[in-house]
């Protein structure tokens, strides 16, 4: 049996620490995000790379974000600070999490309040009946309101507070040991209705056969967006909450099996959605954002339309599941940000949370606006919830991620670093080489080169 701690400021047990990572990892990037780069990618051969830029790139980056916040212990300036053997001058380093968590809660929110008010109406067994034609007409509408879809945004940012206040292991580790599982139960239940549909062999083709003449240059940067993203690597929010690690967690084992997790669930998640849309003839699996709020209830509607119970139950889970997987991400968003008003402006936990809530609530109104009244509000030529999403994705996340190896496998000590590694010499850590390599060269170099390829400085790949 585990030994578990009487100090309720650190994950109590080792799982609650995984879940917890892996519900921050879990989330709208997998469920909602992943089928939909994919489906616009071309499918298995997107896949294919994402998993590959997820081994590594991805995996040694949460274990660095992982190894900093550990060593730490407190909060992420000062571990930044001790890392780098008492330099003041790495603080800065720690405002990455507390400015992203602002940016990155802001515009997820709003595709979280959706989910809620899609559990909602699929609760009311609102979609009965509807054709195609007023699944797409009511998402447009409910989107481009002023109103209901705030309202569904700040009540999901207001559950999301609600679990942030309550503190590390009684808030953030009891959520994640609730929803985690329950995720997982749905996801299974929901693969195994999908692939008894029929043409569902259409779908796990489109997942599993690639095609490599798909392989463009955005694909390539999509795919290490995605990974990044999915991962939750990148903008320090692991290593918030790695500050809350057991000094017993084997931090290279955990990475592996988060990534495990995550990169299951996105797999399953696909499972669900491809074989669904292909049991309908003449849908598409490319269908972008809309693919879950518009494309999937309709098939809801329509395979199991015989048998009206199935088709409700089958939304609810579905929509249920959006909704859990969106909260234990966005509670290690808020996290990020309300901890450092927590620790270093010494504001009491809850205080902290309601105060970033309250500005994460007037910025996701904006973002909202972004499908409606401020369509036309351009900044850099992207609305509202396009700029946040590039800030966060295609800028902090490589940059972030790039700075965080550099440091690690670079500025920090050796010794700090394979002490941190292997648990003061007590675990044997065999990857140990492979992943200092990584953090050294092959990472900065690789988001270097990708980064260059971007902004036009090389041609490595040309367009198809
Ligand atoms: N990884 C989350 C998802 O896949 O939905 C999103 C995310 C969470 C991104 C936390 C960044 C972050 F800091």
């Amino acid at each position: 049996m585990e030994k578990k701690t009487s100090n309720t400021n650190i994950f109590a047990s080792k799982v609650g620490a995984i879940l917890a990572a892996a519900g921050s990892a879990v989330g709208l990037g997998n469920v909602w995000r992943f089928p939909t780069e994919t489906g616009e990618h071309g499918g298995a051969a997107f896949i294919l790379i994402y998993v590959l830029f997820m081994l590594l790139l991805g995996v040694p980056i949460m274990v660095t974000e992982f190894a900093i916040g550990r060593h730490g212990g407190s909060d992420v300036s000062g571990a930044f600070e001790k890392m780098s053997g008492g330099r003041k001058g790495w603080r800065w380093m720690g405002l990455i999490p507390v400015v992203s968590g602002f940016l990155v809660l802001s515009y997820y929110a709003v595709v979280a309040g959706w989910t809620l008010y899609y559990a909602y109406v699929a609760l009311m067994n609102g979609f009965a009946g509807k054709t195609a034609e007023e699944f797409q007409t009511d998402f447009e509408a409910f989107s481009s309101d002023s109103l209901s879809p705030v309202f569904w945004t700040v009540l999901i940012i207001a559950m999301t507070c609600g679990i942030v206040a309550l503190g590390v292991q009684r808030g953030i580790e009891r959520g994640s040991k609730i929803m985690m599982p329950m995720l997982f139960i749905f996801i299974i239940v929901l693969v195994g209705c999908s692939l008894s549909l029929p043409n569902a062999h259409l779908g796990l083709q489109f997942l599993f056969h690639p095609d490599f003449s798909k392989v463009t240059s955005s694909v390539i940067l999509s795919a290490m967006g995605q990974a990044f993203f999915s991962l939750s690597v990148g903008l320090g929010c692991l290593c918030t909450y790695a500050c809350y690690f057991r000094k017993d967690v084997d931090l290279m084992k955990d990475g592996l099996s988060v990534a495990s997790i995550d990169t299951l669930v996105a797999l399953l998640s696909g499972l669900i959605i491809f074989p669904a849309v292909y049991s309908i003839p003449g849908l598409q699996p490319d269908a972008g954002p809309s693919l879950v709020f518009i494309t999937l209830p309709n098939v809801f509607q329509q395979v199991f339309g015989n048998i009206p119970v199935l088709a409700y139950l089958f939304s609810l889970i579905f929509y249920l599941l959006l909704v859990m997987a969106a909260l234990t991400s966005s509670i290690s968003m808020l996290e990020m940000s309300a901890a450092y008003f927590h620790k270093n402006l010494r504001l009491p936990r809850p205080l902290a949370a309601v105060v970033v809530s309250l500005v994460c609530m007037l910025l996701a109104t904006f973002c909202s606006w972004s499908f409606g009244d401020w369509k036309d509000v351009k900044i850099f030529d992207m609305n509202f919830f396009d700029l946040f999403d590039f800030l966060v994705a295609k800028l902090i996340m490589p940059i972030g991620g790039m700075l965080m190896c550099i440091f690690l496998g670079w500025v920090v000590d050796e010794k700090v670093l394979r002490a941190e590694m292997t648990n003061n010499g007590t675990l044997r850590s065999p990857l140990y080489p492979t992943y200092r390599f990584i953090i050294r060269y092959l990472a900065p170099l690789c988001i270097f080169l990708i980064f260059a390829n971007e902004l036009g400085l090389f041609n490595f790949f040309t367009e198809a």
